[in-house]
């Protein structure tokens, strides 16, 4: 289907040292791997994907607000911006696609300060603690959500 738009799949600060990065709690993948089977799997669900990573919480402010009209669904796994910051919220709010809320880990069973999610509070759903496998089923998620929203 060509005109479908792409799912913008958005990672937020410390994603980058995925495969490193205490590992016994985020895996082995790193995040090129990771994009690999994201591509992968919606390119099996006939999408195609837009993957990124920054650190800088404004950077994913902006990409947030190009996804509104370039994207289908967005995937935002927003790392320890989850719970701090009122702009993501605001831009979630503030665009009609939908967006998946993604985490590696399970913040719900973490410490306190990552029980509260300012980016759930604005995005579709949430998909966490599955790994690696948390952007796959937010893949399919997402693939849903843009078929959906295109009456598809
Ligand atoms: C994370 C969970 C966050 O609490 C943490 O700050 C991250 C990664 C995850 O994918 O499990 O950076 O978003």
């Amino acid at each position: 289907m060509p005109d479908r738009k792409p799912i913008y799949v958005l990672n937020g600060p410390n994603l980058n040292l995925l495969g490193t990065r205490e590992p016994h709690i985020y895996g082995h993948a790193t995040l090129a791997d990771i994009e690999q089977a994201c591509v992968a799997r919606a390119g099996q669900l006939g999408f195609t994907v837009d993957f990124r990573q920054s650190n800088i919480e404004g950077e994913l402010v902006n990409w947030l607000q190009e996804a509104r009209d370039n994207a289908g669904a967005v995937v935002l796994n927003a790392g320890a911006y989850t719970h701090t910051s009122v702009a993501l919220h605001d831009a979630i709010k503030a665009i009609s696609i939908p967006v998946i809320e993604t985490h590696l880990s399970n913040p719900a069973t973490r410490e306190d300060f990552r029980h509260v999610s300012l980016v759930g509070k604005a995005a579709k759903g949430v998909i966490a603690g599955f790994g690696a496998t948390s952007y796959l089923l937010a893949i399919e998620a997402a693939a849903l959500l843009a078929n959906e929203s295109k009456g598809a």
